[in-house]
């Protein structure tokens, strides 16, 4: 079974990450989705929130599952029996801190391979952080995020 994962911080979902995921899921047999808490970031959702957010956003793929990991990620690949990473490009700036990590992780577990996804064009310019700051500004964030989180993800910013 050729398992992939799809790492990041999902804080909260974008459309964006929805896109890499759909496209990732006809590639692999299993694409797991991996969630971590990124030190260096303070999230405005917890783990089990942004999990959730990912299960109900993805419910109509049948391959695609969702974990939560901490420490390496090259360690949750052995754990998930899986040898590919997924990560989406958006733009040029994107790369250089991309590169750096699949040249780490090469070099952490020769056996895993690190495959770049490019951004749908239509969503270049889309983050977790943009989506955070619209929704805590109190602007429509409708076109960002998936539709089934729409209204917890708009509850949960009002209540912060
Ligand atoms: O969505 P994010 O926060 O940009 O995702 C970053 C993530 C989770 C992909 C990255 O921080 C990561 O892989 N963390 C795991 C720790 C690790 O393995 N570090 C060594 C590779 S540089």
């Amino acid at each position: 079974m050729n398992v992939a994962v799809y790492p990041g911080s999902f804080d909260p979902i974008t459309n964006g990450h929805l896109d890499i995921i759909r496209r990732a899921a006809k590639l692999y047999d299993k694409v797991i989705v991996g969630v971590l808490t990124n030190s260096a970031k303070q999230p405005m959702f917890s783990k089990s929130q942004r999990a959730d957010f990912i299960r109900k956003s993805t419910a109509d793929i049948d391959n695609i599952e969702v974990s939560f990991f901490d420490g390496l990620l090259v360690d949750f690949l052995k754990r998930e029996n899986a040898k590919v990473i997924v990560k989406g490009l958006r733009a040029t700036s994107d790369f250089e801190y991309e590169f750096q990590m699949a040249l780490v992780n090469k070099q952490l577990c020769p056996d895993v391979e690190t495959v770049f996804l490019s951004s749908s064009e239509r969503f270049t310019y889309l983050s977790s952080s943009i989506v955070r700051e619209i929704g805590k500004l109190g602007g429509d964030i409708s076109v960002f995020v998936p539709p089934e989180i729409l209204d917890e993800v708009n509850a949960a910013m009002c209540k912060e």
